[in-house]
């Protein structure tokens, strides 16, 4: 299983960090671009890992400037829950509460250790499902249209 990842050029020392020593440790990746440091368009990158992971079990890796950006465009697919990641315990909790299947990264915000414990976090981290399968339905609303006879939110 090749993980998609992509990064613009903001984001491209910390893919080429993190793919380096997630690959080190067994990983594999579908690196998906920007592979050169000109300037490009960050949605297109979102874009193409979105369009791998909606409607899978794969989980994805998007990383810019901040993070922010990426979460903002790869967020606008259905069935695409997209988190902003600054450390292992939001990664962790993402996973658990929002199901989230694509973690983003800031190369200027978060430094390559913090970066790696937040993606081997997110990529371990089982969703909790009971009380939050029917809030994550809610996120979408086609989801939650079809989820709404058997969701319940009791706590
Ligand atoms: C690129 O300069 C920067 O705007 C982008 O990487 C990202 O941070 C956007 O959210």
């Amino acid at each position: 299983m090749h993980i998609p990842i992509a990064s613009d050029h903001a984001g491209l020392p910390l893919k080429q960090a993190l793919i380096a020593a997630l690959a080190a440790e067994g990983l594999s990746f579908d690196d998906l671009g920007t592979h050169g440091p000109e300037s490009v368009d960050y949605p297109d990158f979102a874009h193409a890992v979105s369009a791998k992971v909606a409607g899978t079990e794969a989980f994805g890796i998007l990383v810019c400037g901040t993070g922010i950006g990426m979460a903002i465009a790869a967020n606008r697919h259905p069935g695409i829950r997209a988190a902003v990641l600054h450390n292992a315990t939001e990664a962790r909790l993402t996973r658990a509460h929002n199901n989230a299947n694509i973690a983003c990264l800031g190369a200027r915000t978060t430094g390559i250790e913090v970066a790696l414990d937040a993606i081997r976090a997110f990529l371990a981290s089982p969703f909790e499902g009971g009380r939050h399968v029917g809030r994550v339905q809610k996120l979408d609303p086609a989801l939650a249209k079809q989820g709404a006879a058997g969701a319940k939110t009791t706590s």
